[in-house]
């Protein structure tokens, strides 16, 4: 399908104005030269409106247009307590005058007398904030089930008596979220071909709840694009996750009015070899990788997210895994407030 068309499709969605687009894209010049590839980076940190934008914008876009068009008054989401999804839904409540709440999951528990990174903004966003801690004997799935459970009950309470609520899964990863990463892929392929004038060779990107890569592939697969897209895992996932992302996309397309396009085999690429010790605890390779492209270029990543991405992306293209010469896209999702969290978080960078 051409740009136009896939542009159309999108147009007929509601949809909130909540950042700027399109994101940089361009070319680190002095790492492409240290690891003998073309690098380029599409800046999706910067998509805005508060200060610390981040991928979940798109998806926002897309799910915030939808609670409005439903005339609905609260918003209710959930993740962890240093959540960049929860932090963003709020930015993107205010923006739009919706009330968010969050039950948010203490994977780190946070200090009262020292509250820090989307946690902090979370509060001065004034947010209504509910801290779900793990129970002992409760596994950190067990407490996130949990805390959805208890923010149903809420959000029922509150349809009682009369709000609308509309709830916004962990990391805004549904159907109608994604449909802001095939936008997001759309934008991302015109900006490379007036760069390069091709499609890009790889395409890397962390990915937690999936939203993210199901929309890009369901944009991939909508423009009949071949460039790999390489997911990096930042937590344990069951073998059941690359069906759902792909189901997922299936979804999204739905939304759009587009018959299923993505399967499983042929365009679902995960990679669990980067993300551990685990969730939210820092690995050296993130830290060296964090490192390194704050040293050659400037530019940060975080412990969490991209930084483990991006130490996957190093390792593809120091073993050949990605050839010599390659046009390499990193998608830049966000997540630098991880920076400023808690130091079980951060971990050891300097
Ligand atoms: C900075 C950052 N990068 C990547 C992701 C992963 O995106 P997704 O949940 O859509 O897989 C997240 C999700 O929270 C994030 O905050």
């Amino acid at each position: 399908m051409e740009y136009a068309e896939i542009r159309s499709l999108l147009g007929k969605m509601p949809k909130a104005e909540l950042g700027f687009f399109p994101t940089p894209f361009y070319r680190l010049d002095r790492l492409s030269k240290e690891l003998g590839v073309q690098l380029y980076i599409k800046r999706d940190d910067f998509t805005g409106m508060s200060l610390f934008g981040g991928n979940k914008i798109r998806k926002l876009q897309y799910l915030i247009g939808d609670a409005l068009s439903q005339g609905c008054e609260y918003v209710f989401t959930f993740g962890a307590t240093q959540s960049n999804h929860a932090m963003q839904t709020v930015t993107a409540c205010r923006r739009c005058g919706l009330k968010p709440v969050l039950y948010l999951v203490a994977i780190v528990e946070p200090d009262e007398e020292d509250i820090r990174a989307n946690l902090l903004l979370d509060k001065i966003l004034g947010a209504e904030v509910h801290i779900v801690d793990i129970q002992p004997g409760e596994s950190k799935a067990e407490a996130e089930e949990r805390s959805i459970r208890m923010g149903r009950e809420h959000m029922a309470r509150l349809e009682a008596e009369g709000h609308k609520c509309y709830e916004v899964p962990i990391g805004g990863a549904s159907p109608v979220g994604s449909v802001g990463f095939i936008e997001g892929f759309t934008e991302l392929m015109e900006q490379a071909e007036q760069m390069f004038g091709k499609e890009p060779d790889y395409l890397f990107h962390a990915t937690g709840s999936g939203g993210t890569m199901a929309g890009l592939l369901a944009g991939r697969a909508l423009k009949g694009a071949k460039v790999p897209v390489i997911s990096i895992n930042v937590s344990l996932k069951d073998d059941g996750y690359p069906k759902r992302c792909a189901a997922l996309a299936n979804e999204s397309l739905k939304v759009l009015g587009v018959e299923p396009m993505v399967e499983q085999e042929r365009d679902v690429r995960t990679d669990l070899n980067y993300y551990h010790p685990g969730y939210e605890i820092p690995s050296e390779s993130a830290s060296k990788a964090i490192r390194l492209l704050a040293e050659t270029e400037g530019l940060l990543v975080d412990p969490v997210y991209t930084g483990k991405a991006f130490a996957g992306m190093l390792d593809y293209i120091r073993t050949g895994k990605v050839e010599p010469g390659s046009n390499v896209v990193f998608l830049h999702t966000g997540g630098a407030t991880a920076l400023f969290a808690e130091k079980e978080i951060l971990g050891k960078l300097f």
